[in-house]
């Protein structure tokens, strides 16, 4: 691995940025060589994703205080200014994103080639000069493809293809490793260790502690929107060790020391509140994702479901919650087959409403797609479920005057405000202003407010910051101590160790093994999911 050349690409001086209700950046500063991976760390909210969307043009000059500066030719750093994302990229900045927001019906080709293509297309030498530069790369991406067919981890590579083919020489990634399997994972890191080694510069936003240091050179901490902390995490005698640094910068991050991050498990179980018995989930080919799924979960119980990506975990909840009956998502038509007791009655969960008459609510996975409706209040979305619910005891007396309930929802929505402390400036702002991982937090909240008596998790801590992480696992045993069953799916196994009583094992749609908390290890999970 290369080490940084000491060049310097980019210097962001002083930068601060204003929303109403909230300082979101003060006076940041922040360098970047030639040849570096500089990692930024802070909580949800700090204002990681707002000083990059600067950096890329997605905040005009003018909208924010302060100077971008970057590398001219001969070495000097001169001032930028730009309108939109398209002067960052002309500037040699590009931003990828998790998932390709743009033209799923586009092939890779003509997103390499987008912006430079003229209105009368001769197609074939554009198919192959984008092939010819893909073939240098070795990502293994076929020109003719259509993006939307490719995976995430593929479409994530398109995305980095597009910002090289520009040549960019300062690629920005904000946790782009979340919708990635272990695989991609490490092809991902495999060709950010060879950006670094051409000489780009790389800035890196995670809340995963591995990925900083098996990445970065540099560490720059965030705390409420200013520049709290930077370091070293590998020098010329090689890395760092990692103890000491970690503790000091997760001090640095939240403003208090994070220990005992697992707290004590639930061990009072009650009656039996979810019987399943073998559940079939199949997708609109008549594939099953989902086969002979067989269990019960107890009051009090926390079951975990573990497994590699796709092997059917959300598909399990789903079902059950009724969201892949009939017509799915996108038209797809999906099957559910099986018997299912919630609280000891038989049910038929035909969709989410009824689940959430029986008391069953799911935190899922997807929080963009299911999880919420971005453009309206953080407020609307959290009384949702518990007003489309026809449960009498959320919607109390229904001819009630509205304003009335409108009291009685702000209260509601300000307790579980302050409960999971979600970071915002007021409950009617649209719930996309608010930053990655407290909209996580309203997933949470939405769900939590409908009192569920079974409550289904999907990946509940992704994008969440290290210190919000240990509060959600208090509430997991929190709610398990008052009773609620709980089934919790997740991608990351000391998670699933820390929190369960039992851990459930899926491999391709089946259960391949069950472990208790006394015997389940990391290697023992990890034979069962694979193949
Ligand atoms: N468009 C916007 N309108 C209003 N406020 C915003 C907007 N974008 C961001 N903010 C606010 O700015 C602050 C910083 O948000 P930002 O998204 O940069 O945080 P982050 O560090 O990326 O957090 P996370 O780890 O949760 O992604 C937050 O308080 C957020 O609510
Ligand atoms: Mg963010």
């Amino acid at each position: 691995m290369t080490q940084s050349s000491g060049k310097s690409l980019l210097e962001l001086n002083n930068i601060g940025k204003s929303f109403p209700g909230t300082r979101a950046l003060d006076g940041v500063t922040l360098r970047l060589n030639a040849g570096e991976v500089v990692s930024l760390l802070g909580e949800n909210g700090a204002g990681k994703s707002t000083l990059m969307k600067i950096l890329s043009g997605a905040w005009p000059h003018g909208s924010f205080d302060g100077e971008i500066r970057l590398a001219a030719p001969d070495g000097s750093l001169v001032p930028a200014r730009f309108s939109d994302t398209r002067d960052a990229h002309a500037a040699g900045i590009s931003m990828i994103h998790q998932e390709l927001s743009v033209f799923p019906e586009l092939t890779v080709a003509e997103h390499l080639a987008m912006e430079a293509l003229p209105h009368w297309i001769q197609w074939e030498p554009v198919f192959a000069r984008a092939q010819r530069f893909l073939d240098t790369l070795g990502f293994g991406l076929r020109a003719r493809d259509k993006v939307g067919s490719l995976s995430i981890g593929n479409q994530q590579c398109v995305e980095i293809a597009r910002a090289l083919y520009r040549d960019a020489r300062i690629l920005i990634f904000d946790e782009p490793t979340s919708a990635l399997t272990e695989q991609e994972t490490e092809r991902l890191f495999g060709i950010i260790d060879r950006l670094r080694a051409e000489g780009r510069g790389i800035l890196y936003i995670t809340h995963r502690m591995d990925e900083i240091f098996r990445l970065s050179d540099r560490i720059f901490v965030l705390r409420d929107g200013r520049a709290v902390d930077e370091a070293r995490a590998r020098t010329d005698a090689g890395p760092v060790p990692r103890k000491e640094l970690e503790n000091k910068l997760i001090s640095a991050m939240v403003g208090r020391e994070i220990d005992n991050v697992y707290p004590r498990k639930n061990r009072a179980f009650g009656a039996e509140v979810l019987r399943v018995e073998g559940l079939r989930v199949c997708d609109s080919s008549g594939n099953a994702r989902v086969e002979g799924a067989t269990f019960q979960l107890r009051a009090g119980e926390v079951l975990g479901l573990a497994g590699l990506l796709g092997a059917g975990r959300s598909e399990l909840m789903e079902g059950l919650f009724g969201v892949l009956n009939g017509a799915g998502p996108k038209g797809r038509s999906f099957g559910v087959e099986g018997r299912i007791w919630a609280r000891g009655k038989e049910c038929s969960l035909q969709n989410p409403r009824a689940a959430i008459d029986e008391y069953l609510a799911f935190v899922s996975e997807d929080r963009k797609g299911s999880g919420l409706v971005l453009g309206q209040s953080v407020r609307s979305n959290m009384v949702l479920p518990s007003l489309s619910a026809g449960r009498a005891e959320l919607t109390r007396a229904p001819g009630v005057f509205a304003p009335v309930r409108g009291v009685a929802e702000r209260s509601a929505v300000g307790r579980w405000r302050d409960e999971l402390r979600i970071k915002l400036a007021s409950v009617d702002q649209p719930v996309n202003e608010l930053s990655g991982g407290n909209q996580q937090k309203v997933v949470l909240a939405k769900w939590l407010m409908t009192e569920p008596a079974i409550l289904f998790l999907d990946e509940p801590t992704r994008g969440v910051d290290v210190g919000a992480k240990a509060e959600i696992y208090e509430w997991i045993q929190r709610l398990a101590a008052k009773g609620i069953g709980i089934l919790l799916a997740s991608s990351e196994m000391p998670e699933l160790i820390g929190l369960c009583h039992r851990v459930i094992v899926l491999r391709e749609g089946r259960f391949s093994a069950e472990f208790s908390d006394a015997d389940v290890t990391q290697e023992k999970i990890m034979k069962a999911a694979s193949l």
